[in-house]
């Protein structure tokens, strides 16, 4: 796996032995973003029965190490019946075709000279290929719908500022990285047309778990009249969660905040459904009430 960690100075990709390692990999974000958290337990199961491991206990460390994204269960569930090497790299190949069609879907949401705003980082890097929501401002720049990307930086970790901004300067997409507190203001100025950003979990109405900062952007972004699209592929909607009050939200070490005071570190928080614009998978576009419009979660090819 590529360490996302060292991202963008340095490239270093780092081998995994055992469902352990993959599972340690993903609780420090080595790998990080929901559908490459739950492509990377699939591979992880996929070499424990391939090393004879007890496939119990990989699958109790796999779904342990990181609770909010919901493909990781997503994707553990998939493997039970066929835990090969096949099956999980058909989970990856799925999930990166998902991400082409819900992108294709998010464009047509986008008017032309749309000048938008992301957060964490939704891309490549995150999906296994291509991206969920970088993967939309992607599919929006190569149809002249997009100018300009304003990057939230995403305290404390700085996915937007290092993974965010390295994608799209590899995709030669303008963009310009901003600290997280300068939203207001440019919403404010009429510099953002539309706030785009992925998810890590859906619950049944709507209501969206993502990289924490999300929802006082969607709160910012409902004030100003701009739209919030999320768009995540159908193995981030949790039909058992009702609300995003049945959502885990992960709680990180405070030392990724400050190691120099007392600190509190929610790494995700729930933006609520009537905040949401729309949802985009890539069945294509869902609006309000999200109980009737949300599709089913996917199955993994068989
Ligand atoms: O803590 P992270 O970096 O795993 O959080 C990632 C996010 O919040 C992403 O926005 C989300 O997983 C969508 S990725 C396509």
């Amino acid at each position: 796996m590529l360490d996302q960690r060292l991202l963008p100075d340095d490239e270093v990709v780092v081998e995994l032995r055992s469902a352990a390692e993959v599972a340690e990999a993903i609780r420090s974000m080595v790998v990080r973003g929901a559908p490459a958290i739950g492509i990377a337990a699939a591979y992880g199961y996929a070499l424990a029965a391939e090393r004879g491991e007890d496939l119990d206990e990989a699958y109790r460390v796999l779904a342990d190490s990181r609770p909010t994204a919901v493909n990781l269960a997503w994707a553990l569930e998939e493997m039970r019946s066929d835990p090969t090497p096949e099956r999980a790299r058909a989970i990856h190949a799925d999930e990166v075709e998902r991400c082409r069609r819900m992108a294709a879907h998010a464009a047509t949401l986008l008017a032309p000279g749309t000048r938008a705003l992301t957060h964490c980082n939704a891309g490549g890097l995150a999906t296994g290929g291509y991206g969920s929501a970088v993967g939309a401002l992607r599919a929006a720049w190569e149809r002249d719908l997009l100018v300009h990307v304003w990057v939230g930086e995403t305290r404390p970790l700085l996915q937007g500022a290092r993974l965010t901004a390295w994608e799209l300067e590899a995709l030669g997409v303008p963009h310009a990285v901003i600290a997280d507190s300068a939203a207001g203001s440019l919403m404010a100025a009429g510099e953002v047309d539309a706030v785009v950003a992925g998810a890590d979990r859906i619950a049944a109405n709507g209501d969206t778990a993502n990289k924490i900062g999300t929802y006082s952007l969607a709160v910012l972004a409902k004030h100003h009249g701009i739209p919030l699209y999320i768009v995540a592929p159908t193995s981030t909607l949790d039909p058992h969660a009702g609300s995003g009050a049945d959502i885990p939200i992960e709680q990180r070490d405070p030392g990724e905040v400050t190691t120099r005071f007392a600190a509190h570190n929610p790494a995700f928080d729930v933006t609520p459904g009537d905040l949401v614009a729309a949802i985009v998978t890539e069945v294509g576009v869902h609006r309000a009430p999200y109980e009737a419009s949300l599709p089913a979660p996917a199955r993994a090819a068989t």
